[in-house]
């Protein structure tokens, strides 16, 4: 479990550098299993969802070797296991697992998969794209002879589901078409890790085209987490601090920059990702999918919301991702649930102890611990370490007190 102790009030200042997106990782590093061959991914990040998915993929006998910032996975000799339900029960991602071993063992056991539990999350739209590609489903197990390509139009956004789909159809024979993609960075990330091991594919908006090919090793660089770059420029805002973010693309983080623009801050992006100033009115977040507001940067929001004059925050990703107040009032932040979603009121930060209930809630309690005077500890700090790579060393070198501690 563990525990972070952090003295707040301390204004964050200097430069931190992002690790390897998570969300682009995770769909990468299983999607090697339908390979046969030697794949190369550069930038994988040193967080526990990571290193998760490395030992469920090693499960099925692909051989990992670490070579400094360059991850080999070798995947030519797999043989099917049943993955083991204490790992996938730690990780959402490991829903991948669906598509990487239909396409290449031509079968799939449905798990109870893990991961942030802030909502119900259905698997309706991997099962739909699994049997379109000719799986068939009999209770728990998912069977295929073989993949064969179709025409798919998916009736919402999932990005696990269209990664899915992406893994199979990649090998499936023929072409597929899937409508109503998701269209996030880390779609793309996959789709060029895909096409480097032999598929053939196109996207136009939320349109995919893909030509399944019997699939070599690839290669792909990770590109850096534009969530964990939210969080040090809110850990910034709400501290006061000038903190300079690199390694991040700001594209992803667009809806959130012109945000805090809107609301009075200065957003400087020649060298990096500087966000400066202070915010001068509410601000409101209304979650949708890419390319809206990022759901999981919502959160994040949370603690500059109440640092400075309220807002309000309405998901259309996750109805009822909200549950990480919860959390934040034990470090005094005032908020109310309405029927459209959460109205989070100027607070007076202050020390006390909150537990990471899920990834980025435990962030949005860490940010506010930074900002609050006095002495705060964030509880079921492996939460926070699934997807956030070396904390305590990174939000140290930028002038936070922070100590991780086991009891
Ligand atoms: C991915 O989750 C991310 N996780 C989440 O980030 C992120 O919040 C989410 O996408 C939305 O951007 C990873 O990439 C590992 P979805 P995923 O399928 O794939 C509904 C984090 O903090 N849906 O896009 O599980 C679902 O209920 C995590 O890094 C169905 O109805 O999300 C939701 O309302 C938290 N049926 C919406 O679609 C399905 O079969 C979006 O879900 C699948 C999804």
């Amino acid at each position: 479990m563990g525990r972070f102790i952090i003295e707040g009030g301390r204004s964050l200042s200097g430069s931190v550098r992002v690790g390897g997106s998570k969300n682009a990782a995770l769909p990468v590093i299983f999607a090697t299993l339908s390979t046969r061959g030697v794949s190369k991914i550069s930038g994988l990040s040193e967080i526990g969802d990571v290193r998760v998915a490395l030992r469920l993929i090693e499960e099925q006998g692909a051989v990992v070797e670490r070579r400094g910032d360059i991850t080999l996975i070798n995947t030519e000799a797999l043989e099917y296991k049943t993955p083991s339900p204490a790992l996938v029960s730690l990780l959402r991602a490991s829903t991948y697992l669906i598509g990487s071993t239909l396409a290449r063992f031509g079968r799939a056991e449905i798990g109870a998969y893990g991961g942030c539990s802030f909502s119900h999350r259905p698997i309706d739209l991997h099962i739909l794209a699994a049997e379109r590609l000719g799986a068939r489903l009999s209770g728990c197990e998912l069977t295929a002879p073989g993949l064969f390509g179709c025409d798919l139009s998916f009736p919402k956004r999932s990005v696990g589901a269209t990664v899915n789909f992406l893994i199979m159809a990649a090998s499936a024979e023929g072409e597929s078409t899937l409508r109503g993609c998701a269209t996030e960075g880390h779609i793309d990330t996959l789709i060029e890790y895909l096409r480097s091991c032999g598929a053939e594919i196109e996207r136009e908006g939320d349109t995919v085209r893909v030509r399944g090919a019997q699939l070599g090793g690839g290669c792909v660089s990770i590109p850096g987490d534009p969530i964990e770059a939210g969080t040090y420029i809110s850990a910034s805002l709400a501290t006061r601090g000038r903190v300079r973010v690199e390694g991040v693309s700001e594209l992803e983080l667009m809806p959130l920059l012109e945000l805090l623009a809107g609301a009075g801050a200065t957003v400087d992006t020649n060298d990096g990702i500087t966000v400066t100033g202070e915010l001068n009115r509410p601000i409101e977040v209304v979650a949708t999918a890419h390319p809206g507001f990022p759901t999981d940067l919502q959160p994040l929001t949370a603690p500059l919301m109440a640092r400075f004059f309220g807002g309000s925050i309405e998901d259309r990703v996750w109805r009822d991702r909200y549950g990480y107040l919860r959390e934040l009032a034990r470090l005094g932040v005032c908020y109310r649930i309405s029927d459209r979603g959460a109205e989070i009121y100027p607070s007076e930060l202050s020390s006390g102890s909150a537990l990471a209930t899920d990834l980025r809630g435990g962030a949005a309690c860490i940010i506010a611990s930074l900002a609050a005077r006095g002495e705060c500890e964030v509880l079921s700090a492996h939460t926070v370490e699934r997807g956030y790579e070396r904390l305590c060393e990174k939000i140290s070198s930028i002038g936070g007190k922070i100590i991780y501690s086991e009891l």
